[in-house]
């Protein structure tokens, strides 16, 4: 009787757990996104560091090295939430801030948006075209 009842319990345990995992890797009631941002600079240049945060999430600050190599994040969104996140990246002597998400990219209807670093500036999928193409120049530090 006690061990019969210590196996349902047990088993209670881990189904909810089970869904819980579920639960936490999909979105509940909500859409997920991936959003990257990714290296294409020449190699042998300065890293591109990279900056991106929403109103109430700071991503920090990561720089990186190599060619390819990217900073990714997803979020999970409900219609009724409105999201940004905004990037700011800079590389020797350039840098650029821009919007890496928000809700009215809807219209492009993807669920992962990247975003190149490359040398005449920032090109994205973030478009109607859903194929990458040049969004902006980056700006001179002076
Ligand atoms: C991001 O980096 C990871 C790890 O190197 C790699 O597996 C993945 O393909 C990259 N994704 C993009 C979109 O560049």
């Amino acid at each position: 009787m006690y061990s019969t009842m210590m196996k349902t319990i047990f088993t209670l345990f881990i189904t909810s757990n089970m869904l819980l995992q579920q639960t936490t890797l999909a979105c509940f009631l909500a859409s997920k996104f991936h959003i990257y941002v990714i290296n294409n600079l020449p190699p042998y240049t300065p890293p591109l560091r990279v900056h991106c945060q929403s109103r109430n999430d700071d991503l920090g600050y990561h720089d990186l090295v190599d060619r390819g190599q990217n900073f990714t994040w997803s979020f999970c969104e409900s219609f009724a939430v409105n999201t940004l996140y905004f990037c700011h990246l800079w590389w020797d002597n350039k840098e650029k801030s821009f919007d890496a998400f928000k809700s009215n990219f809807h219209i492009f209807r993807l669920d992962t948006y990247l975003w190149y670093a490359t040398k005449d500036g920032i090109y994205s999928n973030a478009d109607y075209s859903q194929k990458v193409v040049k969004k902006y120049d980056w700006d001179i530090i002076h």
